[in-house]
């Protein structure tokens, strides 16, 4: 037992186990003050590459975006300045969410202040005390941290294995009332995609509630971006909840819910992320209702950044980095031995102008510590060779025991 019950001595104990000494005696890239990092880059020969933000189609400041925002702060102003059920919404939030809704198979959405809140606040809501909630193992922690706030029972299943989810289903499903089953479309930590025919066949089969967080999906998945039901083929009628973020693809920030009309009309009388919270800015609503008009009008973008998934993926594996199991949809992992040479992979390639930071425990398991490359359909195809370039000159000059 500690003698110090101070919140300080508590998070100072807490920080040393995260290995804090560790990551900053070795110089590791958090927090780069990016701003600095630009200006100076736009001195020199060689701009800052990014491959830390989630920018995917290369949206993040298109002047038609900036104007539309500028045209809301105008018109309508910034903030929403209450909840939307008691403080009243203004026209743009019913526009985008039709439009947001019909852009992804469904004819009722609910925008959030956060994809994080979107998730933590649908699942710990609708889940009971009678229920149970089974979700893919590697769920971001937004789900994890609904399924933990919720009363339902829990339980895991392994990565991406359906016959696991099967197995659960198979022996708990008749003892609950309701059964939700949660997983990601592409998983933000190591790049792959969810079996989705194959937890919709279950879904059905075993009468449970599909849940799919598509945060790194929508915009990037299908010929016109529309999702991992794009991506397959499937009819999204088959999912009950789609979580999905502006923070990603339409270069703003919020969540929204997508579900059958009903569902949705039900949940913004009693969501308690909606309704005691703020509505969604006006002046973002505009924002990522211009990013939507642009994906809608250029899919090109969708196919830009596939391609150039794809590309770091083929060309990761050929200089022999160890990229998981990624499959080349704009998340690619670059995994090295320990922590140490990950915060030291990230450094070096910080100082040859290429900005993408380490993920170590907590955000991934402690033994498979990685470098988390996101695609934008804005990298060139030479971007992508002097990155992996740099990698495979820094593993080649790691001690065999260090290399991946
Ligand atoms: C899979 C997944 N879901 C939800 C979120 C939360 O979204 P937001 O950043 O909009 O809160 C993230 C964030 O990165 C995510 O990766």
């Amino acid at each position: 037992m500690p003698s110090d019950h101070s919140l300080l001595g508590f998070a100072i104990r807490r920080a040393r186990l995260a290995g804090r000494a560790l990551l900053e005696a070795s110089g590791a890239p958090w927090f780069v003050p990016l701003d600095k990092l630009k200006a100076e880059a736009a001195k020199s020969a060689h701009p800052l590459v990014s491959f830390a933000n989630y920018d995917y189609l290369g949206l993040s400041d298109h002047p038609a975006i900036k104007a539309a925002a500028h045209d809301a702060i105008d018109h309508i102003g910034v903030g929403a300045l209450g909840s939307r059920l008691v403080g009243g919404e203004r026209q743009i939030h019913a526009e985008f969410e039709e439009r947001l809704a019909k852009f992804t198979g469904f004819d009722g959405c609910l925008t959030l202040v956060s994809g994080y809140l979107s998730n933590i606040s649908t699942i710990s809501y609708l889940m009971g005390k009678l229920d149970l909630i089974v979700y893919d193992q590697l769920s971001h922690n937004s789900i994890v941290s609904g399924v933990m706030a919720s009363r339902a029972d829990r339980m895991e299943f392994r990565h991406n294995d359906i016959d696991h989810l099967r197995a659960i289903l198979t022996e708990h499903r008749g003892k609950y009332q309701h059964c939700m089953i949660a997983a990601e479309s592409l998983y933000s930590m190591d790049g792959d995609i969810a079996d989705l025919p194959g937890l919709m066949k279950l879904k059905e089969e075993f009468g449970c509630w599909l849940l799919i967080d598509e945060a790194h999906s929508i915009g990037v998945m299908g010929k016109r971006g529309r999702g991992i039901c794009e991506h397959f083929g499937e009819d999204p009628a088959r999912i009950d909840l789609v979580i999905g973020t502006l923070s990603k693809t339409f270069a703003t920030c919020g969540g929204f819910i997508c579900a059958q009309k009903m569902v949705r009309d039900f949940l913004a009388y009693t969501l308690p992320g909606f309704v005691y919270s703020v509505g969604l800015p006006p002046v973002i609503a505009a924002a990522a209702g211009k990013a939507l008009d642009i994906l809608e009008a250029e899919p090109e973008r969708v196919a830009g950044l596939q391609r150039n998934g794809r590309h770091f993926l083929e060309a990761s594996k050929k200089a022999g980095l160890n990229v998981g199991v990624a499959t080349g949809d704009a998340i690619v992992p670059v995994h090295f031995a320990d922590i140490k040479t990950t915060v030291a992979a990230s450094a070096h390639l910080l100082d040859n102008g290429i900005y993408a930071p380490p993920i170590v425990h907590m955000g991934v398991p402690s033994a498979l510590p990685r470098i988390r490359f996101f695609l934008s359909a804005r990298h060139t195809p030479a971007e992508i060779e002097r990155t992996i370039q740099v990698l495979k000159e820094f593993s080649a000059a790691l001690p065999a025991a260090a290399a991946n």
